[in-house]
């Protein structure tokens, strides 16, 4: 018997990946870390804001190791438990696997993380071709975030497709720079890519600010200067909550701590706090 044109191409129309993974009952934000210049403190902002909120907002927080450099599970080797399975085979499957089924838990009651990943490195090459590939990520959320209050992407230093893949899934994206003119220059380029983002993948993709990370006190007259230009331009994306130097937190990711574990009484600490507090209420706002 012949088939019919319609009989065989339904016959041939792919079928959606089944997921194997059971929703929670949260429903969590999605908050994308992310900056196009390398050390303005995307890791720093990313695992400390997540154990703060773990910690005194008692949430149940992710963390998304998305740079292949691993910094998150290099600054916090000491507290993560060791897991299986990587970021990029989930990004690469199409649509079945959840992050969910990858991530570990931590010494942090309620903070967990994505296991390290290098080969995210070669990730985008084994992307390339396929349509929708900039959409991997927020697939891979589709289940996992109904698991927890708040997922953290921290994103590598630049905008290549892993960024647009935090971007594509985020609800809201905070771009840390330090108050240097070329720290200016590169929040710029982002916004840019924001906006891209916006038209293309994600429509909702809110901007949650800017915050000025590393201040060091004693260049009153530069900070004061990159402050104004950075008011000038972004004006009300400027957070009110700036995170100084303070050795503490390059020291605690020596010690492989989250720095609440290292130390708690920090200046670094009590300004992390203070931004997680800040987060919540504006994510709650969208
Ligand atoms: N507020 C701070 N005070 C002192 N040192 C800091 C502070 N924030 C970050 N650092 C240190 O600065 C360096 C860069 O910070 P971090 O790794 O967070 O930046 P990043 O933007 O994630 O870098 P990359 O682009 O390489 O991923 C690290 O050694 C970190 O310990
Ligand atoms: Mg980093």
């Amino acid at each position: 018997m012949r088939m019919s044109l319609g009989a065989s191409l339904r016959l041939h129309r792919p079928e959606a990946p089944k997921k194997s993974l059971r929703p929670g009952n949260r429903d969590a934000r999605v908050l994308a870390i992310a900056a196009q210049k390398g050390g303005v403190g995307k890791t720093t902002t990313s695992l400390s804001l997540a154990s703060a909120t773990a910690r005194f907002c008692e949430q149940r927080v992710l963390v998304i190791d998305l740079d292949p450099q691993c910094h998150v599970n290099l600054a916090m080797r000491d507290q993560v438990h060791v897991g299986g399975g990587s970021l990029s085979e989930v990004m690469s499957d199409k649509g079945g696997l959840e992050v969910e089924e990858i991530t570990t838990s931590t010494e942090v009651d309620g903070l967990f993380v994505t296991p390290p990943d290098p080969q995210l490195m070669t990730l985008e090459d084994r992307l390339s071709g396929r349509i929708g590939k900039e959409l991997a990520l927020k697939k891979a959320l589709e289940i996992t975030r109904t698991h927890y209050d708040l997922i953290v992407i921290d994103c590598p230093p630049n905008i290549g497709t892993l960024t647009l893949n935090a971007l594509a899934a985020a609800d809201q994206v905070l771009i840390p720079t330090t108050a240097t003119a070329l720290g200016a220059a590169g929040v710029s380029g982002l916004i840019e890519a924001v906006a891209d983002v916006r038209e293309h993948y994600n429509p909702d993709l809110a901007m949650l600010g800017v915050l000025l990370t590393r201040v060091d006190g004693r260049n009153a007259r530069t900070n004061d200067a990159v402050y104004q230009l950075m008011d000038d331009s972004w004006g009300d994306l400027l957070l009110p909550v700036q995170i100084g130097v303070n050795d503490a937190l390059s020291q605690s990711q020596l010690a492989g701590q989250d720095i609440y574990a290292y130390d708690p009484t920090s200046r670094g600490a009590a300004q992390y706090r203070e931004l997680a507090e800040l987060v919540a209420t504006r994510l709650r706002e969208q």
